[in-house]
């Protein structure tokens, strides 16, 4: 149904808030900048707006902002072919989410596993914007009426929310097909790239030690170290991903490795199968090297010319605007709401 009546529009959205990982990388930008090829039409944001549900200092935020721009034009977005922009330069976001507010219901929002992680025992003491965030979410990728959603597999839950909640608002109102529903796409190697000094837990901007991570500012000595220094196993690498299946750090960097190259996992494991970790780390920290310094020396070039970022974030909005702005008047006009100006 979302096919036919809507065109295949793809819009996702990363958080300004502190450093950008190589889970950002390969679990999103990497995969942000290669679908104008496959035939979408691509809006992508810089969700400020998301990003203070938490504290930000402000300046911080800004350069934060500016940062994620310059990363996703370095990792070779380019901004004539999409839309980039910055979430709060564009009202409607903040507006269609007021909608979606009084269209969610709580007990869909006390489902959402990612606020019980991140409040955990402080519940009562985190901002309501973090609990309402998964509603401006939906309204982020509704206000343009967009049909795939690039996301990792830690967000696969809020875009299943933002199908709901668009079900809903098209029932409630009688409007069958206003709003699409939404596909997440969840594909490749890197749906969740796990820490480096445990294989359980997610590779994220937040983790207590740099060590976890590997950073997309970060410099070639410092990646080379920190896969050197990457936890492991004892044993080789096995000639087949089913023998990796209690081996969560092996397995965590073989599917590294693959996204980076491009190549399957399987196609990693053919390669590398009787391989010691003295072989295969190098090889794995010198790909990572040859992938994100020429990244991270163009962020740096573009950084140098912060009024140039803004411009193209300025330029980016305008776009946004003019395709979400008639998006929410309909859906002003939907809910009741008097046009005057009409
Ligand atoms: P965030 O930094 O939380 O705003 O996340 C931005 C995007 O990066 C989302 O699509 C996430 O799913 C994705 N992402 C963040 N961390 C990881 C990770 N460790 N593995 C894969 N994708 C990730
Ligand atoms: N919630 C996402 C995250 O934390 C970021 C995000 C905000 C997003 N709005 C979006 C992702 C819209 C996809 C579509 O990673």
């Amino acid at each position: 149904m979302t096919e036919a009546v809507h065109t295949r529009r793809v819009f996702s959205g990363i958080k300004p808030s502190g450093g950008l990982t190589l889970g950002n990388y390969l679990g999103a930008i990497k995969r942000f900048v290669a679908l104008p090829e496959q035939g979408f039409e691509t809006i992508y944001c810089v969700v400020d707006m998301h990003a203070i549900t938490v504290w930000q200092d402000p300046s911080e935020l800004k350069h934060a902002t500016r940062e994620l721009t310059a990363a996703y034009i370095a990792s070779g977005l380019d901004p004539d072919q999409s839309i980039l922009f910055n979430q709060s330069q564009v009202s409607a976001h903040a507006e269609l989410g007021w909608i979606f507010n009084c269209v969610t219901r709580v007990g869909w929002m006390n489902r959402m596993t990612q606020f019980k992680d991140k409040a955990g025992k402080n519940a009562e003491k985190v901002s309501l914007g973090l609990y309402a965030y998964p509603s401006l979410m939906a309204a982020d990728i509704l206000a343009y009426h967009a049909t795939h959603v690039p996301v990792g597999e830690d967000q696969k839950q809020h875009v299943e929310l933002t199908r709901d909640i668009a079900a809903k608002f098209n029932n409630d109102f009688k409007v069958p097909d206003f709003f699409p529903q939404p596909e997440p796409m969840i594909e490749g190697p890197a749906k969740r790239v796990m820490s480096l000094r445990d294989g359980t837990k997610k590779m994220s901007k937040s983790g207590e030690s740099d060590m976890e991570r590997v950073n997309m500012t970060d410099s070639a000595e410092r990646i080379l170290k920190k896969f050197k220094k990457a936890k492991t196993d004892p044993e080789p690498l096995p000639d087949n991903l089913d023998a990796l299946k209690d081996r969560p750090e092996a397995r965590n960097l073989v599917d590294i490795y693959a996204a980076l190259s491009d190549v399957s996992s399987e196609a990693v494991i053919a390669e590398y199968a009787g391989a010691q970790w003295g072989r295969f780390k190098p090889a794995l920290a010198d790909l990572a090297v040859s992938k994100l310094v020429p990244i991270s020396t163009r962020m740096a070039a573009l950084m140098d010319d912060p009024a140039e970022l803004d411009r193209i974030l300025a330029k980016g909005a305008d776009k946004a605007a003019a395709i979400a702005e008639p998006i929410l008047a309909k859906t002003y006009d939907i809910v009741g709401f008097v046009r005057s100006h009409q």
